[in-house]
């Protein structure tokens, strides 16, 4: 493959100027070279560039100084102009196309990553412009490293028409074919409107900002003609819509800098392509620290709901967990963290919730993240706190069936270690689901006070003695006794642990310790688990 290197510039930015990132105008001696060189830096040149502000927008060679690590920019196809002259294109400067191509550092990882310039026509994606992309990502393919898309484009270029609609294909087909094999990270940092929105929907994370980022397949304008709907660019694809009520977006960020931040803090976790482990970092906590919150989690009150991140984070390195989706699905939880140093993904019913059930959203939320830690070799942990799925006309209607089984299929269809600790309720199809020993968890630890059974006490007791409660003299006494008697029989892990369902009932205060015990060996020692080139896509679910 032959790239059109504009620049082998190797200096430090520190103090690169605004707007030049990558590139040194001082060194460039050449009158031509420099002359052509200053004006693509240009972008769209001053107004457009004011106008990009005055939105509250960074400009596009900013975005890429604030996310790649300094002097590490080197940028292809500065040059690139389109052939495209029809309807009025012929006497518009479109600098680079409208898009920033080239290979950098985050965070020390080689990345690939593509910034569209607004300011250059709108962003919008001319062939000349989806070539760059194309052969970027087909670059970062057969280098076998991370691909950053920062979005900011009104979508196809329609003056291009079909070339431009045949400019998007090309990436869509490169974000599948890349999918599983190296993590693809998209940032929305301004409108993504139509074809626009296809590329970043195909990969496995998608960044918003509050206030400038939007996603639609479809403007207000044109809802309002085919439906009679009043909408706008904010209730319907602002950062919040996706990132609560969609999905559609797994990290929002308060601004552009906090997402550039929490893109360099995603990567730290991920390898660079599936055919390796995460980097181990060097560990700066107690693999055996203890921990006295999770004993008296343990000795509370089973009804009494709790926020599962304080499990996540008692057992993380340092307390700290990168959650994704965040405020979507709240009833399941799932992020990264590390284990002794290792990067582990993290998955936990949260009964503050929903009573941690699970429902369609969270079935979907759990599977894309235990598909997307499979492909890249990351342990799954998991912490059981399940009362089931949840029950209702609209979640049958809508599918839980075909979404529940997602989950199902995700952990059984994994081969990443596993490690599952059931920190209360385990019941019925969700106690198999959430990564019980028999769809091949490696390592099962169950809290002395968990309860797994077909069904809670409550709702069994009920079931098997309907008609003697009828009967009996004082109905309630006698329920409460059944309860009381299938409680003690069934709801708890002994007979889990006897059957070898379970591996281990642990003390909750030395669950961290446990865990990384059984990574330490599933880590290191299982020659199953030998890295192969791609396990499988990561379909969106
Ligand atoms: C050509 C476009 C354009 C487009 C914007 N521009 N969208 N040029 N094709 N799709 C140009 C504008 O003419 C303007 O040029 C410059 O970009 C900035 O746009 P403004 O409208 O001035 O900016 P703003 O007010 O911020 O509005 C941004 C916007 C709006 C919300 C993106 O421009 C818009 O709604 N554009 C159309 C979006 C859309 O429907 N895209 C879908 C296309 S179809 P000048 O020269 O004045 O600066 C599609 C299907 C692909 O994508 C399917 C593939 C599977």
């Amino acid at each position: 493959m032959k790239f059109f290197l504009t620049t082998n510039d190797q200096r430090p930015t520190t103090n690169a100027p605004a707007g030049a990132v990558g590139h040194n105008l001082d060194k460039i001696k050449t009158g031509e070279l420099k002359e052509k060189t200053e004006r693509a830096l240009a972008g769209g040149g001053p107004q457009r560039q004011g106008m990009q502000k005055e939105k509250g927008k960074l400009l596009a060679r900013e975005r890429l100084d604030l996310l790649l690590d300094p002097g590490t920019f080197q940028e292809f196809g500065l040059l690139v102009k389109t052939d495209a002259a029809e309807f009025g294109l012929k006497d518009k400067d479109m600098p680079g196309d409208g898009v920033i191509t080239g290979v950098g550092k985050v965070a020390s990882k080689r990345v690939a990553v593509y910034a569209q310039d607004f300011t250059v026509v709108g962003g919008t994606l001319g062939l000349a412009h989806a070539m760059k992309i194309a052969r970027l990502m087909d670059l970062a393919v057969e280098s076998r490293i991370p691909v950053i898309g920062l979005a900011d484009s009104g979508g196809a270029r329609i003056q291009e028409g079909v070339v431009s609609l045949g400019g998007y294909a090309e990436i869509f087909y490169r974000n599948v074919m890349a999918s599983g094999l190296v993590p693809q990270i998209s940032a929305i940092l301004g409108p993504c409107a139509g074809g626009a929105v296809y590329s970043p929907g195909l990969t496995d994370f998608i960044f918003m900002v509050e206030g400038i980022s939007h996603m639609f397949i479809t403007g207000p304008e044109v809802i309002k003609k085919a439906t009679g709907e009043i909408t706008d660019f904010d209730s319907l694809g602002g950062a919040h819509i996706h990132g609560e009520r969609s999905g559609v977006c797994h990290f929002v960020a308060a601004s552009e800098e906090d997402c550039f931040r929490t893109i360099r803090e995603l990567l730290d976790y991920l390898p660079s392509h599936a055919g390796q482990a995460p980097d181990r970092r060097e560990p700066q906590d107690d693999p055996r620290r203890p921990s006295q919150k999770l004993e008296e989690l343990a000795a509370g009150d089973p009804r009494k709901p709790f926020d599962a991140r304080i499990i996540i984070r008692e057992i993380a390195d340092q307390g700290k967990f990168l959650e994704v989706a965040r405020s979507f699905a709240p009833n399941i939880i799932v992020g990264f963290g590390r284990l002794d140093g290792h990067t582990a993904g993290f998955v936990a019913n949260n009964s503050a919730h929903l009573a941690g059930s699970l429902d369609i959203s969270a079935s979907q939320k759990g599977a894309r993240f235990v598909r997307f830690c499979d492909a890249f070799n990351i342990p799954i942990v998991t912490f059981v706190d399940v009362p089931g799925y949840w029950p209702g006309v609209s979640e049958e209607h809508g599918g839980i069936i075909l979404h529940g089984s997602k989950l199902l299929f995700a952990y059984c269809e994994s081969s990443a270690p596993k490690v599952t600790v059931i920190v209360r309720k385990a019941y019925g199809g969700a106690y198999d689901v959430m990564g019980s020993k028999h769809i091949r968890a490696d390592v099962n630890f169950a809290w002395p006070n968990a309860e797994i059974a077909v069904m809670g006490p409550e709702g069994a007791a009920q079931i098997l003695y309907a008609k003697d409660i009828a009967k009996a003299a004082d109905p309630e006494v006698y329920l409460a006794g059944q309860i009381a008697a299938y409680r003690s029989h069934f709801a708890n892990p002994w007979i889990a642990a006897q059957k070898g369902y379970v591996d281990e009932v642990i003390e909750p205060q030395r669950t961290r310790e446990k865990i990384i015990g059984a990574l330490d060996y599933l880590i290191q020692g299982n020659p199953r688990r030998r890295y192969i080139e791609r396990k499988h896509t990561n379909v969106p679910l």
